[in-house]
């Protein structure tokens, strides 16, 4: 008889994560005799789990907040992507080793493609981007946008200096990032072939963001990286003025793509049936 193969996801806390359901469908769908497991871990423990991993018979885990950044230095190789954004969202026993990668990036680009058409997707190279924000997800997006012929990047953040530094930090961004004021957010729209919130502004119990989209082009995409509400305020302006949207939801279940793959050898699917059995979660 063959092992149950294990994953998880480690977090602190992590009972509200959707990947267990997410995961959970798949495995449910696809016959796989796995198991997906939410698995506290105290920020402290973080070295500990992980090292432990493998003779638990885990084939790999997830990482959520707050364990992404620490985890850089606790792996034994990090893949170029989540180096550059650095960060690691995934890990994959191989051996005895630990393989540490970011799918974060890899999630946002994907979920853009089920919705927007590689003519419009190629509009991103010939005309400005506006991204909303500079933390972690803001760095995940930039690292996708840039990989995908991005070169006029404007960062718009509350704080201009945590833009600055994600322009400086990010290989390759400070070539074609322009940092723009929070005050000027809506000139930051004008000529946009793209608009994407990452943000905490609008996910249900943070303030609302306050952005009016008149100077944004009617062919702009928007997609706000929230999915708490799945239509956000952001949304719901952006199409009753006849602009693409796209929510957020999306990402979280592309980015679980490349670990489901690596664990339990299936390329799973991201469709409507997945969308409901997460959404039910919520
Ligand atoms: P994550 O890693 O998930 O991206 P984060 O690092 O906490 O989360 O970033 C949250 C983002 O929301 C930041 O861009 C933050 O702006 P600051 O860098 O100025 O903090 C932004 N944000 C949070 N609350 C905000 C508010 N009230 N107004 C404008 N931006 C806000």
């Amino acid at each position: 008889m063959t092992a149950t193969l294990r994953a998880g996801v480690m977090g602190w806390p992590v009972s509200h994560s959707l990947s267990p359901r997410l995961h959970g469908h798949w495995l449910a769908r696809y016959r796989i005799d796995g198991s997906y497991e939410a698995i506290a871990v105290e920020p402290d423990g973080l070295a500990g789990a992980l090292s432990r991993l493998a003779d638990e018979g885990f084939r790999g885990v997830n990482l959520t907040v707050p364990h992404k950044e620490a985890a850089v230095a606790l792996v034994d190789t990090v893949d170029e992507t989540a180096r550059r954004i650095g960060a690691i969202n995934t890990v994959v026993v191989e051996d005895e080793t630990l393989a540490g990668s970011n799918t974060d990036a890899f999630g946002f680009i994907e979920n853009l493609r089920d919705y927007v058409s590689e003519a419009a997707m190629s509009e991103w190279a010939a005309r400005p981007v506006t991204v909303l924000g500079a933390g972690g997800a803001a760095r995940a997006v930039c690292t996708a946008l840039l990989d995908n012929g991005a070169n006029d990047i404007r960062l718009v953040n509350r704080t201009a200096a945590r833009a600055a530094a994600l322009a400086e930090t990010l290989p390759g961004l400070a070539n074609y990032a322009t940092i723009c004021a929070w005050a000027d957010r809506t000139d930051a729209l004008r000529d946009a072939a793209l608009l994407v919130n990452t943000t905490v502004l609008g996910m249900t119990g943070q303030a609302p963001l306050d952005l009016d989209l008149e100077k944004l082009p009617g062919d702009a995409t928007v997609n706000d990286i929230v999915y708490v509400p799945l239509e956000t305020g952001l949304l719901a302006q952006a199409r009753r003025r006849g602009n693409r949207t796209v929510d957020g939801l999306g990402m979280l279940l592309h980015q679980a793509r490349p670990g489901f793959r690596a664990w339990f050898g299936v390329d799973p699917a991201v469709d409507e049936d997945l969308r409901q059995a997460v959404l039910a979660g919520l």
